[in-house]
């Protein structure tokens, strides 16, 4: 049997093992947006927290940061209230290039032109419509390679 591009592509999101992490601000959309992976038949690995009790959000980022650059998950979503922490925190760690998007049109964007592994949403600034455009957005797109290659190695 052929397999064109895009089944071949379908597949292989849905091997994807994808991490999550939050703090308190971020706990609600975490819980949903995991749902919506494991719905798609992908893998979710949560690395907390498990609740909206206060937590600090760098022991989250910096988890889910080490399980991407390890290879123990394919692509990381961390989730505060603006986004900004978790993003700093992230990007702190060496081979993490975590993208702090705010609609679908970033999210595709920081796949194709940035081959972004982690995408970073801000609970307290978005929708969860938006944060749910954004997560399938990232997770179906592709990085575009060519031009963007040596300046993604650049990083
Ligand atoms: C927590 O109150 C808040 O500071 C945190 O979720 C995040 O927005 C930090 O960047």
């Amino acid at each position: 049997m052929v397999l064109n591009f895009r089944v071949w592509g379908r597949l292989l999101m849905k091997l994807q093992k994808i991490a999550f992490g939050c703090d308190h601000a971020g706990f609600a959309f975490k819980e949903a947006l995991k749902a919506t992976v494991l719905r798609c038949g992908m893998d979710a690995v949560d690395f907390g927290t498990t609740s909206d009790d206060p937590v600090d959000y760098p022991d989250f980022a910096k988890a889910v940061a080490k399980a991407l650059v390890a290879g123990e998950v394919e692509k990381g979503v961390l989730i505060c209230g603006t986004g900004i922490g978790m993003s700093m925190s992230a990007n702190r760690v060496n081979g993490v290039r975590a993208a702090l998007c705010t609609n679908s049109e970033m999210a595709a964007l920081s796949r194709l032109h940035n081959n972004a592994n982690i995408l970073v949403l801000g609970a307290r600034v978005i929708d969860l419509a938006i944060a749910q455009d954004c997560l399938r957005a990232f997770l179906e797109t592709r990085f575009e390679g060519g031009r963007h290659s040596p300046r993604v190695e650049k990083i």
